[in-house]
């Protein structure tokens, strides 16, 4: 017999039902044990009992006691561009002068900033500055997330990037989702030719990318100034012949028709969505594509609030993911959009849990192992400080994670 783990004595166990998007009433549908106890073994979920029953098979098994504890299933950040170098700290003093997020970028700052601290740094230390990110995370109850390239803009630091997100996905125990994102922001090199860009990464980084199996997923910053919706489209449908899966920046800051090209395009995810309009939110239903919304950018960028409301009562699957990056969103901490998710956005404790769960495990291609506390599903699990997922919505700003159960073994920290 294998490795056997026996989490006893939770008090109660909330989790999300099943593998498929969860959309409208369903995005609020939560399985709720009380008195339960979950055997792990050899990584996996053996058995789930509740009403203080013991599981089957769970005579030798070596023992945690929850004290009473909420278990949910590990988190899921579905948005992330964790691997860069340097910070962005010096921005500051631009904003409080009122600079926008577009204006220093277009100012040759913000994305390309990073792009030059990023080409800088060697492939080790992307490694070890990230994998100390993943660290971090996964002490937040984070046990999968997607993470994506975009701050090389050149062959080798793209490959390089995304060598390094490979290089995680195997030495960490994180389950890592990879998207390439060549296509981020014109870099110094070609500006003014956006479209030559475009041409350059569909005929040279893309078929370099899927050779090399680095990615599993396209995406693109279609906004204004940065990349239209027909280049957008180039990228992503090229990316698609190549065997990568579209996904979008769509609607970040303008309305530019991105959404709409999600859903048109059958992308798995739309990922902002901040400025969208009713038309762009009728195309993701019709394309069936997860919404994957970012309330830390808003709140970061000094923004409103995408319509997850809206979104949730047209029937499209809602994710919540952090969107950490040194522009935007300077924190990998996906329990502040567990907050926001319920403060900003309106969401029920209930669609919270399953938009970082659930959900934005469809939006990382790993609905069939994790997302949820199943029989069979990877035993990734949270024993959380509170009595229950209300007080997680509700408490801010500490972490509220006790401890995390990654492939059926407590992680110490
Ligand atoms: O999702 N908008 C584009 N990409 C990131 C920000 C990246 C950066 O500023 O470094 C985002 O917000
Ligand atoms: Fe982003």
């Amino acid at each position: 017999m294998g490795e056997t783990l026996l989490i006893q004595n939770i008090g109660l166990l909330q989790t999300p039902v099943g593998s498929d998007r969860h959309c409208g009433a369903r995005q609020a549908e939560n399985r709720r044990l009380k008195n339960a106890s979950v055997l792990c073994r050899d990584g996996r979920i053996a058995a789930i009992a509740e009403d203080g029953q013991l599981p089957q098979g769970a005579e030798g098994a070596q023992v945690y006691d929850a004290g009473g504890r909420l278990v949910t299933p590990g988190l899921i950040d579905a948005h992330t561009h964790l691997v860069f170098g340097g910070w962005r700290q010096g921005e500051i003093p631009l904003k409080l002068r009122g600079a926008g997020y577009l204006d220093i970028l277009r100012a040759g700052g913000g994305i390309l900033d990073t792009v030059r601290h990023t080409r800088a740094a060697s492939e080790e230390q992307l490694f070890e500055k990230s994998r100390a990110f993943l660290d971090e995370m996964l002490s937040l109850g984070v046990t999968g997330c997607e993470i994506k390239s975009g701050y090389g803009l050149d062959l080798d630091t793209e490959l390089k990037q995304l060598r390094v997100i490979q290089r995680l996905r195997r030495e960490h125990p994180m389950d890592v989702s990879a998207t390439f994102l060549g296509a981020h922001a014109v870099p110094d090199e070609y500006k003014g030719q956006a479209d030559r860009y475009v041409d350059f990464v569909c005929g040279e980084v893309i078929p370099r990318v899927a050779e090399q199996k680095l990615a599993d997923f396209c995406d693109v910053f279609c906004e204004d100034g940065v990349f239209d919706v027909q280049q957008s489209r180039r990228i992503l449908e090229t990316g698609k012949q190549y065997g990568l899966l579209p996904k979008i920046h769509a609607d970040e800051i303008e309305e530019l028709g991105g959404t709409e090209l999600a859903g048109e395009l059958g992308a798995i995810s739309a990922e902002h969505l901040i400025a969208a309009g009713e038309r762009g939110m009728q195309a993701l239903k019709q394309g069936g594509v997860i919404a994957c919304l970012l309330p830390q950018t808003s709140f970061y960028l000094g923004k409103t609030f995408a319509p997850a409301r809206r979104m949730i009562e047209l029937g499209i699957p809602v994710a919540l993911a952090s969107d950490f990056n040194p522009g935007s969103c300077p924190s990998c901490n996906l329990q502040l959009s567990v907050n926001l998710g319920m403060l900003r956005y309106k969401m029920l404790p209930e669609e919270v849990l399953t938009a970082v769960t659930v959900n934005a495990a469809c939006a990382c291609g790993t609905e069939r192992e994790c997302g949820t506390l199943e029989v069979g599903k990877k035993a990734d699990l949270v024993i959380w400080d509170a009595p229950d997922w209300e007080m997680v919505c509700y408490r801010f700003g500490s972490n509220q994670a006790k401890t995390v159960v990654k492939h059926g073994k407590v992680l110490e920290r």
